[in-house]
């Protein structure tokens, strides 16, 4: 199977996240975040691993970035921790933090990469956390601050700045289910979290804007099609439901200025007049995170999804289908700035074996992929870029170190980089389609 070429002026790259990947947690000046905080609570995280060390990569970014171009990828997508250049999340600013963030991104530059910047991937300083954390509608303005701190630092040498990274898993995963920090477990908490989350969005756009930031300023989003189980009447009410929760719940307040109705859905917040005109400010691109479908079922217990085509080591279903189907539904529905997929990727179960990662599943998903983002091009979706998640096998929030999404596989008693045949693969089919 072939895909078919992308444009030549199609960006490529990789990401990555502070938390998942920097290590280096209380140096320089680096204040804690919720992170900290949840992963040293015991119990909370898979072997209670931490992010304490993680991929070294405060200390190890020079060689990291050294990986980077050797891909053959010209874009770079990271995250800057809030609590490293802000430790209190207010006021004083650290120039330690600061300074790295200034390191990293001229180094990406002097080797011809483009920096993509996400402003919170997750990690607020637990300073706010103990005054209320996203639950109070102050810590909105706290962000529009350090983004506007961080767009006139960095916004004349990045190429893009995303506000949030994946605010469903903020809110839901972190406020109502409490398998993130936080750790909270309450449903309408996690509600009024989404919608400080929007409004911290809106304000940080309009200060940076304001401020006369020059990148291109956008917000990342997790992304899914709904799939009905079946054809009852039951499951295709699950699936809208399902839908307008996980996917129309961000884009309606941001597109259309309001939240979705759909059945079933029956919890909002708490809105002030104006937030939907601050919520909506207009974008230079939109962020998609890709990773598999949503299989909505409404019997009890559910009937599980099909995994035809495989199931990544997080027991996701394979659907490359799936993001054509989105790019187009999406396209369809709202009035959208150009794309980027942000993050697409797949954890395998990787071992060295002489020097080698034989991740061949990884290499079928990649390629699956790209033929499922080409076909939504073709039919007429405004896509940029495509970011592989990860460049580095990294801590996978709750699941710790033993999740493997990355190109490049760690070893992380010895903080050895090994690339694996999927980041050949990946170099190969780019210089294919420059
Ligand atoms: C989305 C998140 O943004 C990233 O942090 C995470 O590692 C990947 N998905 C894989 O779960």
């Amino acid at each position: 199977m072939t895909v078919s070429k992308f444009p030549s002026s199609f960006s490529w790259g990789v990401a990555t996240a502070a938390y998942q990947i920097e290590g280096a947690a209380r140096e320089d000046g680096r204040g804690p975040s919720i992170w900290d905080t949840f992963s040293h609570f015991p119990g909370n995280v898979h072997k209670g691993h931490t992010g304490d060390v993680a991929c070294d990569h405060y200390h190890r970014y020079r060689e990291d970035i050294d990986l980077i171009a050797s891909l053959g990828v010209d874009a770079y997508r990271f995250s800057i921790s809030w609590p490293r250049v802000q430790p209190q999340g207010r006021g004083a600013w650290n120039d330690k933090g600061l300074d790295f963030y200034d390191r990293l991104v001229d180094r990406l530059l002097e080797k011809g990469l483009k920096p993509h910047a996400t402003l919170y991937h997750w990690d607020l300083p637990q300073a706010l956390q103990d005054v209320g954390g996203w639950a109070t509608r102050e810590t909105s303005q706290r962000f529009a601050d350090y983004a506007e701190h961080m767009g006139r630092r960095l916004g004349d040498r990045v190429a893009a700045i995303a506000t949030h990274n994946e605010p469903w898993c903020t809110a839901v995963l972190g406020h109502a289910i409490g398998q993130f920090a936080p750790g909270a477990r309450d449903l309408q908490l996690a509600v009024q979290v989404s919608h400080h989350l929007l409004l911290s969005h809106g304000l940080a756009i309009q200060a940076m804007r304001a401020a006369g930031v020059k990148a291109p300023l956008g917000i990342v989003l997790n992304q899914s099609p709904a799939t009905p189980a079946s054809d009852s009447q039951a499951d295709r009410e699950a699936a809208e439901r399902e839908y307008a929760t996980f996917v129309r719940w961000f884009m309606d307040p941001i597109f259309l200025k309001q939240y979705p109705k759909a059945p079933g859905v029956n919890l909002y917040p708490v809105t002030h007049e104006n937030d939907f005109d601050v919520i909506a400010q207009p974008l230079d691109f939109l962020g998609i995170n890709y990773y598999t479908r949503i299989w909505a079922s409404a019997a009890k217990p559910p009937v599980p999804a099909p995994k035809l085509t495989g199931e990544s080591d997080m027991g996701w279903e394979n659907y490359p289908q799936g993001l054509t189907d989105l790019l187009v539904k999406i396209n369809a529905d709202y009035k959208l700035p150009p794309i980027y997929i942000t993050e697409n990727g797949t954890a395998v179960a990787d071992v060295v074996v002489n020097d080698r990662v034989a991740d061949q599943p990884r290499i079928d998903y990649l390629r699956t992929h790209l033929q499922a983002l080409r076909a939504a091009m073709e039919a007429g979706v405004d896509v940029r870029g495509y970011f592989y998640w990860s460049l580095l096998d990294n801590y996978e929030w709750n699941s710790g170190y033993d999740k493997r999404f990355g190109l490049i596989h760690v070893d992380y008693e010895t903080q050895k980089r090994t690339p694996k045949d999927s980041a050949h693969w990946y170099r190969d089919f780019i210089a294919q389609n420059r």
